[in-house]
């Protein structure tokens, strides 16, 4: 039987795929059963940032795995500090909580904001809520479901989990009024909301927000998920905003391909959980670390991130010469792309059938292509793009 019979037999249908069946790939190009080459504009929803089985970072894997895969967190790993240390060094930040998504990465940082207010004002200050912004997007789970700002992921998984309230973006006034409620531990916000369709929160907004959340003791959560580990031309997008969050989470760029999460926490956050309050059997699993170290000394480094820039700029030029681009937002390599007259879901299957893989976000066409994609490769990307937008 074929691939595609045996995926319909005996996986649980929860995505729609394209009608591909893809085997291997190299750098920015992936290939089908048939040996067809496909141009990738997706990494995978933003997670191969190096690409496909980029050479340095499959022998950190495989050497990992050839000497110690897993120890569980009851033991001291190198690879695990290694990461943490990196992390905390490029970033800024203090200390790293490891696991193993973007939503377990979410729910780690709703735990820390909640335990924050519970140790310092106590339980009778019924201080954990958390407000987010509509639109935005922070996971599966039921309380990540829950923090997600759209009335269309609140639905058949009753009841939610309790203490989330939701502000339009960009509206501050909106904001200010709900905090001003009380009742809040911490705002979770994704600088560019991706899966809403990569929207950006104004400067000003998140200017504002970060005063009012610093004169009230309420905790910033950054979820750079999407946004993280370079995907905007800089490390992190918050250096962009010119703003430090107390907590950042982290998920897709950074393993580079394999499941991994992290929580970013600064001076005030990094020791709110202690022994006992939090667990994960594959948090900071060695061959996951040593791939994502190897993802992140690379990214790291200010001409390789120049270089995002420069090859974003060259994508969003290219777009902006069609008719049919009414705009394109976004920053570094993740790009929303707004169209006049197609509909997204034909200009996707056209694009696919070209040799291209770009994303849809809402009713625009995403592009998150591998942050190492040569300028040829993306030229030839941009070409099928052009050809399947103008004609
Ligand atoms: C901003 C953001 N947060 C959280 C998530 C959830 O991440 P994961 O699918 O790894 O759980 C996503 C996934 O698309 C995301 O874009």
């Amino acid at each position: 039987m074929h691939t595609r019979e045996l995926d319909q037999q005996y996986i649980i249908g929860t995505y729609k795929r394209q009608n591909v069946v893809l085997t291997r790939g190299c750098g920015a190009v992936a290939y089908d059963e048939e040996g067809k080459a496909y141009i990738d504009f997706g990494s995978g929803i933003g997670v191969n940032s190096l690409g496909y089985c980029d050479k340095k970072w499959a022998d950190a894997v495989a050497d990992q795995a050839h000497c110690l895969q897993h120890t569980s967190n009851l033991y001291y790993t190198q690879p695990a500090v290694r990461l943490a240390q990196l992390l905390c060094t490029k970033t800024g930040y203090r200390k790293v909580l490891f696991c193993n998504s973007g939503a377990e990465a979410n729910e780690g940082a709703i735990k820390i904001a909640r335990k924050y207010s519970f140790d310092k004002y106590g339980v009778e200050a019924n201080r954990s809520r958390i407000l987010t912004l509509q639109n935005s997007f922070h996971g599966r789970t039921v309380t990540t479901l829950a923090a997600t700002g759209q009335e269309a992921f609140h639905n058949y998984f009753f009841p939610f989990t309790e203490g989330f309230s939701y502000a339009p973006a960009n509206d501050i006034n909106a904001v200010k009024e709900i905090l001003g409620q009380g009742g809040y531990c911490a705002v979770l916000f994704e600088f560019i909301q991706g899966e809403g369709g990569v929207v950006p929160l104004d400067r000003d907004f998140v200017d504002e927000l970060f005063r009012y959340c610093e004169a009230h003791d309420i905790l910033t959560i950054a979820d750079e998920v999407q946004t993280g580990i370079g995907r905007t031309g800089t490390l992190l997008a918050s250096e962009q905003f010119g703003v430090k969050p107390n907590i950042t989470t982290l998920a897709k760029g950074l393993g580079g391909g394999l499941p991994i999460g992290a929580v970013l926490t600064d001076a005030k956050t990094m020791n709110v959980l202690s022994f006992g309050d939090h667990g994960t059997t594959f948090g900071a699993n060695p061959v996951v670390c040593a791939g994502a170290y190897e993802a992140l000394s690379r990214i790291a480094d200010s001409d390789f991130l120049a270089e995002v820039r420069r090859k974003g700029d060259v994508l969003r030029m290219a777009l902006l010469t069609s008719d049919e681009v009414e705009s394109v937002a976004g920053l570094g390599m993740m790009l929303g792309v707004t169209l006049r007259t197609k509909a997204v879901a034909d200009v996707l299957k056209a694009c696919v059938e070209r040799g291209l893989l770009p994303l849809t976000a809402k009713a625009k066409l995403r592009l998150l292509p591998p942050l190492i994609i040569d300028d040829e490769t993306l030229e030839k990307g941009i070409q099928i793009l052009l050809s399947v937008l103008n004609e």
